[in-house]
């Protein structure tokens, strides 16, 4: 197995709303690395093709246009900013409609192309925790640790409706169910790096697991690896 200069690569995957992106802040505060947020990036690209008025059937102008998109992840003051081109789009890609959007543009070729290149840059020399649906499987199929974090549609489902509500949308659970399945779909289904669990991967149903629980089992195996490989700076 290859060393990286700053830790392992830790890759956590799985469906919409079960609970990535807090456990990746959370694991990656503990071990002292990088958060990476893939599903943000799509969003930012998702937003910035859409403000373009990309056709998103002409596959050459998608890809002409990916090619001068410039999107960043940075952490101020403890919250992670989603830089699309210089702004700060952070708020703006957590609509619904981006959400839906976002499902039909991570499809496209061009898109995943720009996007795979740009994650395997920012997380080679390792130190981080990448989350997404094709970590394990495209972007590093090589990570020293992959995770797949799971829950039924009917708990992710309530937890995105808590969400949203927080924020001030309007939304029932029936829309959010039916918004999860479908996304679920396009996900899985899709032609290129689909969600799917990699061979190697530890699955996690945290459909019953506290926040706490499934942080502990995470650190536990990262732990283990350390004592194998190094998990910490
Ligand atoms: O994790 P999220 O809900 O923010 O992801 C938004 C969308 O991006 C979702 O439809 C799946 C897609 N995505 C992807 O195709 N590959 C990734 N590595 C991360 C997200």
């Amino acid at each position: 197995m290859a060393t990286r200069p700053d830790g392992i690569v830790v890759a956590i995957d799985g469906p919409s709303g079960a609970g990535k992106s807090t456990i990746a802040r959370l694991l990656a505060d503990h071990l002292g690395y990088i958060q990476i947020d893939t599903g943000a990036m799509y969003r930012a690209a998702a937003l910035l093709l859409s403000r373009a008025g990309i056709d998103l059937e002409d596959l050459a102008a998608v890809e002409r246009f990916c090619s001068t998109i410039d999107i960043r992840l940075e952490l101020v003051q403890g919250k992670q900013l989603v830089r699309a081109n210089g702004a700060d789009v952070t708020d703006l890609i957590r609509t619904p409609e981006m959400s839906l959007l976002t499902s039909r543009t991570s499809t496209l070729k061009p898109v995943r192309e720009a996007l795979l290149k740009a994650q395997q840059q920012m997380g080679k020399r390792g130190g981080v925790v990448l989350e997404g649906r094709d970590i394990g499987t495209v972007v590093f199929p090589d990570a020293e640790v992959k995770f797949y974090l799971s829950a039924s549609v009917e708990e992710r489902a309530r937890r995105r409706c808590e969400e949203l509500t927080l924020r001030g949308e309007r939304v029932t659970l029936e829309e959010t169910i039916a918004d999860v399945a479908s996304r679920d779909r396009q996900d899985s289904e899709r032609d290129i790096a689909p969600l799917r669990q990699a061979d190697d991967a530890i699955m996690i149903d945290s459909s019953r697991l506290s926040v706490d629980d499934v942080l502990a089992a995470m650190i536990a195996v990262c732990r283990d690896k350390s004592s194998t490989g190094g998990a910490s700076k």
